[in-house]
């Protein structure tokens, strides 16, 4: 009988096979390549499992959990060591990742949290997903000083925890400052395009010269929306301040333009510690906390966006 969401079953939930790098194989399902940001992870995921030897078995969902449940259930099929798992959204994967708990397979969330219990995955490799939106928040209070101003906000993918997380941080950071209001607030899928037709009917909406400030989840959907502005004969990042969250080149560069304002790293090397607490646990079992955070970091006109672009432009975006 399979003994499931019991503390027994949270102990006992995964027995650690001896396994060196050279002889691993690991599953790794990807939402798709929605983003700047998410084209970096896969590639930086494929070059450090190339590093350690090990054998990579990439799965491109096309954003659909369907497509990445059945990933998973192949590789569970195939006998893999591991799988990484980028989940598309935050709920219905208590099946899947059951089936892969009771195949001893161990599975590691990349930078997207699950509703599901903790027992059923190994860790989470994923920032502070509040706390950037957060951040995003305090910046405009800070910058706005008491000023009004009308706020327009481009979500990401409806249900996936980033989207989730990062409006409610953003709520938080601007909570009790009552000159600064969310006036609109629609998805923008975490996609350049969908960012411009958004931001294109926002500015429809409420026109360009009464809406003050874009808070988009992600650089690719303010980038569309900086086309979005241009277009209406707006000057991005003076007439309509912009903050963002990932810090891909491209919000380097609009930065260094004066096209926009602040955005918020956020790593494309999850696979990094993720590979790292896998290895460990396939060798002896060393069990990684459930949650390995990565790091955070506000950048603004202060920085020097031009070199940081330079930087980081080769690097897979
Ligand atoms: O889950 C991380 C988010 O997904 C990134 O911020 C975004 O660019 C991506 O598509």
């Amino acid at each position: 009988m399979k003994l499931k969401n019991t503390l027994l079953a949270t102990a006992i939930a995964f027995s650690p096979v001896a396994a060196m790098a050279g002889d691993m194989t690991i599953g790794f399902s990807q939402i798709g390549s929605e983003s700047g940001w998410r084209a970096a992870e896969t590639t930086v995921t494929k070059q450090e499992a190339e590093r350690r030897g090990i054998n990579l078995k990439f799965a491109d969902a096309q954003q659909k959990q369907e497509n990445q449940i059945k990933a998973i259930r192949s590789f569970i099929a195939q006998g893999v060591d591991a799988i990484l798992v980028a989940p598309v959204v935050a709920t219905g994967w208590d099946e899947v990742l059951e089936e892969a708990q009771d195949a001893d397979i161990p599975v590691v969330l990349l930078d997207r949290t699950v509703d599901a219990d903790k027992s059923l995955y190994l860790t989470a490799v994923t920032s502070d997903l509040v706390h950037e939106g957060k951040v995003a928040g305090e910046w405009l209070v800070s910058e706005m000083a008491g000023e009004d101003c009308r706020i327009v906000e481009l979500q990401g993918t409806t249900g996936s925890s980033p989207a989730i997380d990062r409006k409610t941080g953003f709520e938080q950071g601007i909570a009790g400052h009552d000159n600064l209001k969310i006036v609109r607030s629609q998805t923008g899928d975490f996609t350049r395009a969908q960012g411009k037709v958004v931001m294109e009917s926002f500015l429809k909406a409420e026109g360009g010269e009464n809406i003050c400030a874009l808070y988009a989840h992600n650089d690719d959907m303010a980038v569309g929306a900086i086309q979005a502005i241009k277009e209406a004969g707006l000057a991005p990042g003076e007439d309509i301040k912009i903050v963002a969250i990932d810090a891909v080149p491209d919000a380097h560069l609009a930065i260094a333009n004066g096209e926009m304002n602040a955005t918020i790293e956020l790593t494309p090397n999850m696979a990094g510690p993720a590979l790292d607490a896998l290895e460990a646990y396939l060798a002896d079992g060393t069990e990684p906390g459930k949650w390995i955070q990565t790091e955070s970091r506000l950048f603004t006109s202060a920085d020097d966006n031009q070199a940081i672009y330079e930087a980081k432009k080769d690097l897979g975006y």
